[in-house]
């Protein structure tokens, strides 16, 4: 038997600027996935059908990267699905890092590109950060070229990502989740065509990459008022490229209340928010009161780990 176990992610700043090439910044949280491989005679995750929508990712996963006979999955998560928090690409990195475990391997930077074809099989266009931070744990800058604290660069058609490791202070977020599910390739193709029709929505994307490095400067000098006005920021820009929803404005309104800023986190359209606080309970009880589920979370270094 072997397992692996893989850490969710927020991205703090730059999600859908990312997937033009603009930089992004994204964190691994203290919530984790653990999957478990074993050679029996059948294809089993949690005893269920591998055909099954919630094992998508993992037989995706399996069908590349597994040339031998038939194994049972087992799958243990702390991150809620569909809430933002990288629950697919914690799974998709955590499966391929058991799979590797079993061969006898554990390459991180080859599972990270390997996880990226995964969702992207799975998900339609999409870029690398949520797997490349599931793999390599801690705070990642997405750049389109590559600069000091390189970990890896994967490229697909004419993009290019350079994924660098940026050392960020622990910090508290409290994720407020809207509970409407909104898949990220439909949100993607609708930016891409927004995007392609309207300058101003091409400048928009620009502006978000240029927030990013801000917000990044401003969480490095531990600035955590300019890092806040800055996520505040790129909510509206978010907005404003398409993919806000009233309930996330709702959810950001209430938290900026006790925080230092909320925006909405990953693909949006529904999903969830985050919010940069040191008073996360008053931020989670004011999510709440807006019809909200809060989970507090905190950054974490620790990226894919063998664990059997
Ligand atoms: O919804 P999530 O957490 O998978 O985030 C998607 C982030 C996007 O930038 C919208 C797409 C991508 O793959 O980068």
């Amino acid at each position: 038997m072997a397992a692996a176990s893989a850490p969710g992610k927020l991205i703090l700043f730059g999600e859908h600027a990312v997937v033009f090439g603009e930089p992004a910044l994204s964190t691994a949280i203290d919530l984790r996935t653990e999957v478990y491989a074993r050679p029996p005679p059948e294809w089993l995750a949690d005893g269920a059908s591998l055909d099954s929508p919630k094992y998508r990712y993992v037989k995706a996963a399996a069908t590349r990267a597994w040339r031998d006979g038939p194994l049972w999955f087992e799958t243990r998560s702390m991150i809620p699905v569909g809430s933002g928090l990288g629950s697919s690409a914690a799974v998709t990195v955590a499966t391929l890092g058991a799979l590797q475990s079993l061969g006898g391997t554990f390459d991180v930077p080859a599972i990270a590109r390997e996880a990226f074809e995964v969702e992207h099989e799975v998900q339609g266009r999409a870029s690398p950060i949520d797997t490349s931070t599931s793999a390599a744990g801690g705070g990642i800058l997405v750049r389109r070229d590559p600069g000091s604290n390189l970990l890896w660069s994967i490229s697909r058609d004419t993009r290019r990502w350079s994924l660098h490791r940026c050392s960020l202070p622990e910090l508290t977020f409290v994720v407020g989740d809207t509970g409407i599910s909104a898949p990220t390739g439909p949100l993607v193709a609708g930016v891409k065509e927004r995007v392609e029709r309207d300058a101003k929505v091409a400048s928009i994307v620009r502006d978000i990459g240029r927030i990013t490095l801000d917000g990044l400067a401003a969480l490095q000098d531990g600035d955590l008022e300019a890092a806040g006005r800055l996520m505040n920021r790129n909510h509206e820009a978010l907005n404003a490229l398409g993919v806000g929803h009233p309930m996330l404005d709702k959810f950001v309104a209430a938290a900026r209340a006790h925080s230092y800023g909320a925006k909405l986190t990953g693909a949006g359209g529904g999903g969830s928010i985050v919010a940069l606080t040191d008073d996360a309970d008053r931020t989670a009880r004011a999510i709440e009161a807006a019809g909200g589920r809060a989970f507090t979370v905190t950054s974490d270094a620790d990226g894919l780990r063998r664990i059997a």
